[in-house]
């Protein structure tokens, strides 16, 4: 069964924890938690004090994508402040497969982002290292975004690689995902949906969340 991991970016900042308690009650299975920097992406979101503070109140696991340059600068602080997985992108990583050990060594899962642009051919030598590659199918920076129909075509690649070298990492999938694109994304081989503005600006978040779990195709 795949996994579902609403988007904080696309909930109400002023109802956090009613939003929190919605992902609670829900069949999501991860929170994602997308970190901008205003340099890797032309954006800025949210960071520590957020994370910090709705950390006692999620009960499921915290998945931080992590859009910023550098991120090995922060893998140690972001651990200590809730995060469970922590996500980086290939495109702002120098010494990959250091800060996947980093990450890992401080007691969380370790993802890798392609940006839409990145080809999977690239992960070829750091696979097996990886726990999630974290797929773009808009381009990071901002929710809400058109799903880039490419898309499918690269998780059939990546699940290929996948089998080939015998990896164990996930394929989760991130922008612009709905109830129309899920079940391709799925029968291309995802395992882990990310969705923001479909599901928070949904009148009833719970029942997306239930429709995400459970799409499939005809
Ligand atoms: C985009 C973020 C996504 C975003 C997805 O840069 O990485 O996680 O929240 O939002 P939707 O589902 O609205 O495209
Ligand atoms: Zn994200």
């Amino acid at each position: 069964m795949h996994f579902i991991a609403p988007s904080l970016l696309a909930a109400d900042f002023t109802n956090l924890q009613r939003d929190v308690t919605m992902v609670n009650q829900s069949e999501a299975d991860w929170l994602h938690f997308d970190v901008m920097d205003g340099v890797f992406v032309p954006n800025i979101s949210f960071g520590f004090p957020i994370l910090e503070a709705i950390r006692p109140y999620i009960q499921k696991p915290i998945d931080v994508h992590l859009m910023i340059t550098q991120p090995e600068r922060y893998i140690e602080s972001f651990a200590q402040a809730g995060a469970d997985h922590i996500t980086v992108h290939y495109e702002a990583s120098t010494h990959l497969h250091r800060t996947l050990q980093q990450i890992q060594a401080a007691g969380c899962q370790a993802g890798i982002a392609l940006n839409p642009h990145t080809p999977v051919h690239l992960l070829e030598e750091i696979i097996t290292e990886a726990d999630i590659i974290l797929i773009m199918s808009v381009n990071p920076g901002f929710g809400g975004q058109k799903f880039i129909q490419r898309t499918y075509e690269k998780v059939a690649h990546l699940k290929d690689l996948i089998l080939r070298r015998n990896a164990k990492a996930v394929i989760e999938i991130d922008g612009g995902v709905n109830l129309e694109n899920a079940p391709y994304l799925l029968s291309a081989g995802a395992d882990v949906l990310v969705a923001g503005n479909f599901v928070f600006s949904s009148s009833d978040p719970i029942a997306t969340i239930h429709k995400l779990k459970h799409a499939s195709l005809p």
